[in-house]
């Protein structure tokens, strides 16, 4: 079989075109922070090989590095704490971590512990988020379309109370909110999620501040100054601010500084024309990360906090106006490299070409189900072995799961091992947002359980789905 003649791993560096899975050492941006490449050649993430996780604990599944979490929610709170320091002459700056990108119990406590708030979109997010005790007043909801349940919910009906930030996304939403706030006889804290035309991030399914998409209320063409005007004539409302969540997986801070001052405008105009001053700006969430070796290194937290807070800091001067408190919403950049998906290989397929190549089909036990990002935005992933070390000759290889579909594909293109065979565990890196938050049961697999590993030990914080758990649902198969 053709080797490829990409150098082995250890050998120095690929040569150009090599798509190998870059170790841990060459590309530490890439894995879960405790990731290493043990003397036996197998992988360990957390003090603990992944040959002992997927033996004990069965394949596939996630593996959570706890350790990483807690610092990438540390990096967050610290960056916006720093950069918006009252000493600067702001008012201090916040980051809410972004619940849909993975949430459970576990998370809620190292990231809250860490100082970072929660930002949910939904009754269930938001449900979870409040039982895993997190501080009502530093959680925030957001939503295009909410349900009177969730906005009850957030304004503390049924169980303690309410939470600070409901993200206003409509006229219609207005008055929803007022009513239910109304009947509930107390204020609901708001803020404006403004559209402000800026179009950016990593594929046009997760750009949401451009005009032609479904979020928030349009600066350009009015619709957010009639909320802004809707919301300050209830009782029922208070307005604390202005939100602007512009997209996802976005390189680089120009379009987050792009978007800051639109919204500091804004918020400018807010004030001369309505007499009405507001203490927040929350300018979402976005960061990217690398998902392989072609990417980039992602931009810090830091970077994008410093050269958001230099142009608050300028707008609100430029403006007449306050600096206002600002806080960011980072999910993926907080989740992403924190995890692996851990999968055993199955069978090994070389299909010939037209024109005589060959392209090797490398089979899991998993696949669409546990990672749609591929077929759905066709996100690049990269793969390498987790029981042994790489090394060349290398074959150009696709990874495909065990769903019916030809376009399940958990990496498009990869050099794995030439001999890479049925039993080697794959390990593919980067999927701790959006894999389990997206997962399906597609052809009634079962969700794989994460599995958080810390210190030399591992423990569930989500257990794998059964059979059972899923049959349960059907009344038609309840037994007599
Ligand atoms: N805030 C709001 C209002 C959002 O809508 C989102 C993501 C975030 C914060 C967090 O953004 P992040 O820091 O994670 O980029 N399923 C897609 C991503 C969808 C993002 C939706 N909103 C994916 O797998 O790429």
């Amino acid at each position: 079989m053709d080797g490829g003649g990409a150098a082995p791993v250890g050998d120095g560096e690929a040569p150009a075109g090599s798509l190998v899975c870059p170790e841990p050492t060459e590309r530490p941006d890439l894995w879960p922070w405790t990731t290493r490449r043990r003397g036996d050649g197998a992988l360990e993430v957390g003090g603990v090989t992944l040959v002992d996780v997927a033996r004990d604990f069965a394949t596939p599944l996630y593996v959570l590095d706890r350790a990483d979490l807690r610092g990438r929610a540390r990096v967050w709170t610290s960056a916006m704490a720093e950069e918006f320091w009252d000493g600067y002459g702001m008012s201090g700056g916040d980051a809410f971590y972004a619940a849909k990108a993975f949430l459970c119990a576990d998370v809620v406590d190292v990231v809250t512990a860490e100082g970072m708030g929660i930002d949910t979109a939904s009754l269930g997010e938001l449900a979870i988020t409040l039982r895993a005790g997190a501080d009502p007043t530093r959680v925030g909801l957001h939503g295009n379309n909410k349900l009177d349940a969730e906005i009850e919910l957030a304004l503390g009906a049924g169980e303690g109370r309410g939470i600070e930030r409901i993200f206003i996304d409509s006229l219609h939403e207005v008055a929803q909110v007022e009513r239910v706030a109304a009947g509930l006889g107390v204020t609901a804290r708001v803020m404006v999620r403004l559209k402000t035309g800026i179009h950016a991030g990593g594929n046009e399914y997760i750009a949401t501040s451009h005009e032609d998409q479904k979020f928030g209320v349009s600066v350009a063409d009015g619709s957010a100054m009639e909320v802004v005007r809707a919301i300050t004539a209830s009782p029922h409302l208070e307005l604390l601010g202005f939100h602007n969540h512009i997209g996802s997986q976005i390189e680089g801070t120009e379009a987050f500084v792009a978007a800051a001052r639109i919204v500091m405008d804004f918020r400018a105009r807010v004030s001369r024309e309505l007499g009405v001053s507001t203490r927040e700006v929350d300018l979402g969430g976005g960061v990217g990360i690398a998902y392989t070796g072609a990417d980039p290194v992602p931009t810090s937290p830091a970077e994008v906090a410093r050269s958001v807070a230099a142009t608050v800091r300028k707008a609100a001067e430029e403006t007449g106006t306050s600096v206002p408190h600002v806080s960011v919403e980072p999910g993926r950049s907080v989740a992403g490299p924190t995890t692996v998906t851990v999968y055993r290989v199955g069978a090994v397929k070389d299909v010939t070409l037209q024109g005589g190549a060959v392209r090797r089909y490398v089979a899991v036990d998993g696949g669409m189900s546990d990672n749609i990002r591929p077929a759905l935005y066709g996100a690049a992933y990269t793969a390498t072995l987790a029981n042994r070390a790489p090394h060349g000759p290398w074959q150009r290889s696709r990874v495909v799961g065990k769903h019916c579909e030809s376009g399940d594909i958990v990496v498009h293109d990869v050099d794995l091992p030439d001999d890479v065979t049925a039993g080697d565990l794959l390990v593919v890196p980067a999927t701790g947002a959006y894999g389990w938050s997206m997962a399906s049961n597609y052809n009634v697999l079962t969700k794989p359980g994460v599995l958080a590993v810390e210190d030399g030990s591992a423990r569930w914080i989500l257990r794998p789905q059964t059979l059972a758990d899923l049959m349960a649902l059907d009344p038609g198969l309840d037994a007599d």
